[in-house]
């Protein structure tokens, strides 16, 4: 008997396609709910002019994580859920020749665009790209002098092995810096769609379950070094028109309209979801 579950996509997978959906529909560079994401997450303006266009075009991040890095020549840099690479490449320009930046990605889709991008800004030497999930990363033990990711582990379906990744592949002393999005009690109509799951909303957890998740994974001395709380109007800039969300579909299983999903989701969330700058270190030992 065939199982009907098992040709169903997973919330991996969905999040992937979503994502490339994302980046053909010029709704990239938008994923915080601002009109230019990338200026809100802080990224540099002079290490950005160096990035092809198309890769700053294509980011959904929520943040800088390379800023708050002190990575240097030579190092080895792990990108979790690189999606089109805009950090692999800052990564890139900052570890230099001598080093080595390693993305990660679970969709084949986003890594065929990180790899033009990579192209693009002559960098294809120093960046490898794997096709593989975050809670199992297809990399050896303690290979990394720094692991960055960038508003991807609230994706993840097991953030505990996600952790305990990152410890496996960080060497001794070695940090990670990490943007992403937590939220607090959030409604549970926001648990209804997959597709809120794959902008980055309803997979979030507490920032104290989050940081206690680094802790129970062996990882020390959590520190959050940034957080911007989402008010209604950062919402209602995310729900509608920072991704491709298909209103109508979610209102009309709520059934209300679309606009008054909108308004429901300005007053609903505004404050309940934060974007943080997590800076975390595996012991010496
Ligand atoms: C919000 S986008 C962020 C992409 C990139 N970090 C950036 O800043 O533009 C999320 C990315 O994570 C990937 N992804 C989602 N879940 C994943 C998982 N469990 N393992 C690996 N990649 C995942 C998606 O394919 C997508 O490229």
């Amino acid at each position: 008997m065939s199982n009907p579950s098992a040709s169903r996509p997973s919330p991996t997978q969905e999040s992937g396609d979503f994502y490339v959906k994302a980046a053909k529909s010029r709704a990239a560079n938008r994923c915080c709910g601002t009109p230019d994401a990338v200026s809100a997450s802080g990224y540099d303006e002079a290490a950005l002019a160096n990035a092809p266009e198309e890769a700053v075009q294509a980011s959904f991040g929520c943040g800088d994580p390379v800023a708050f890095t002190r990575m240097g020549p030579g190092e080895t840099v792990i990108d979790l859920g690189c999606g089109a690479g805009l950090d692999l490449i800052m990564a890139a320009e900052r570890v230099g020749p001598e080093g080595r930046v390693i993305g990660i990605d679970a969709s084949a889709d986003m890594l065929a665009l990180a790899r033009k991008n990579v192209l693009r800004a002559g960098l294809a030497d120093q960046v490898q790209l794997l096709e593989g999930t975050i809670e199992a990363l297809p990399v050896g033990n303690q290979v990394a002098d720094w692991v960055i990711s960038n508003c991807v582990i609230n994706l993840a379906t097991d953030k505990a092995a996600v952790f305990q990744e990152i410890r496996r592949v960080l060497k001794p002393g070695g940090q990670a810096v990490i943007s992403d999005l937590v939220a607090d009690d959030l409604p549970d109509w926001v648990s209804a769609h997959q597709d809120l799951y794959s902008a980055c909303i309803s997979g979030a957890v507490p920032e104290h379950t989050y940081l206690a998740l680094a802790r129970d994974a062996g990882l020390q001395s959590p520190e959050v070094i940034g957080r911007l709380v989402y008010d209604e109007a950062l919402v209602r800039g995310l729900i509608t028109d920072a991704l491709p969300l298909p209103l109508d579909e979610i209102a009309s299983r709520l059934a209300i309209t679309r606009q008054e999903l909108i308004d429901m989701a300005g007053r609903d969330l505004a404050g309940c979801i934060t974007s943080i700058k997590l800076r975390i270190a595996r012991d010496r030992a």
